[in-house]
């Protein structure tokens, strides 16, 4: 086998505002001997151990963080009581919120204060919605799909932002269910394109491909998403975590191997599979 083609997925792997956090985190680690990482920084074994090396280790509540030493707050963000406690602990945060999650954050507040009954189309065990709720001063609240309108009490004025992994279908129809319900709807889509966008990109590659290849977290829900997508554009798809999962016999009878990879997946991952795949092709490995 000589004549692979690979083709990678633009905008696969780590988004925007993952990339921003982990770079911080990083610093973080290289500034402070201990860093406490508010949450998982991400879904990714791989990086979690290499962010523990270097001294960062995962908290969940910042009262276990000693007065004095650093803390990082993650993408999702984290409510206006996490910043207090902070300043009350002397404790120096490192703030890695997503600049976009930050845009719902201040939405959901800015409408409350406009006096808007405020609805955050979001999952409500999120940390992301949490935080959001929290911004908005605990007046909102999060709503998982159109079916729980029934059985709520509606006002007058309903303003709605979204988780921003939301699917845009998911607004569409909560729009379309409370519109003849009110008087006056304000919508701030608050959606994050990150996600379709890889989607999209990967549908691209995946209908072009004779083997796709998805690189993630066996139990990570947007990387399953993604294979089950590329399978439905029409490829043969293998799901990975890393490039020594990759088997030889797969690439019998291919010539275009498609790569794409999930939300939490470093790019080194993903060259690894890259290097791994031109060995195989190569004949340089079993
Ligand atoms: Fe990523 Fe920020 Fe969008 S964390 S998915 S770029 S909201």
């Amino acid at each position: 086998m000589t004549s692979l083609r690979i083709v990678s997925v633009d905008e696969a792997g780590f988004c925007f505002g993952v990339r921003r956090a982990l770079q911080l985190a990083r610093e973080a680690t290289e500034r402070h001997a201990e860093v406490a990482c508010l949450g998982p920084l991400i879904h990714n074994r791989q990086v979690v151990a290499e962010l523990e090396e270097r001294g960062m280790r995962v908290t969940d509540d910042i009262a276990d963080v000693p007065p004095g030493s650093a803390a990082l707050i993650r993408a999702h963000g984290a409510g206006p009581q996490v910043y207090e406690q902070a300043r009350e602990r002397s404790v120096q945060l490192i703030d890695a919120t997503c600049p976009f999650v930050r845009r719902v954050q201040q939405a959901a507040a800015g409408y409350v204060a406009q006096d808007y009954q405020v609805l955050v189309l979001g999952e409500r065990d999120h940390p992301e919605a949490r935080a959001i709720v929290a911004h908005a001063g605990d007046q909102a609240t999060i709503i998982e799909s159109a079916d729980e309108l029934e059985g709520m009490t509606i006002g007058d004025r309903v303003a709605i932002v979204c988780q921003t992994t939301q699917r845009l279908a998911n607004l569409e129809e909560l729009v379309a269910t409370l519109l003849p319900r009110v008087r006056e709807l304000s919508v701030a889509n608050t959606i994050c394109d990150a996600t379709s966008k890889r989607q999209h990109a990967s549908v691209g590659v995946a209908s072009q491909a004779d083997l796709m290849i998805v690189i993630g977290g066996h139990h990570s829900a947007n990387t399953n998403r993604l294979a089950q997508i590329c399978r439905e554009a029409g490829a043969r798809t293998e799901h990975i975590e890393t490039a020594d999962e990759l088997r030889r016999e797969w690439l019998d009878g291919v010539h275009t191997v498609g790569i794409t990879a999930g939300a939490s997946t470093p790019p080194e991952a993903v060259e690894a599979v890259r290097a791994r795949l031109l060995e195989m092709a190569s004949g340089g490995e079993r």
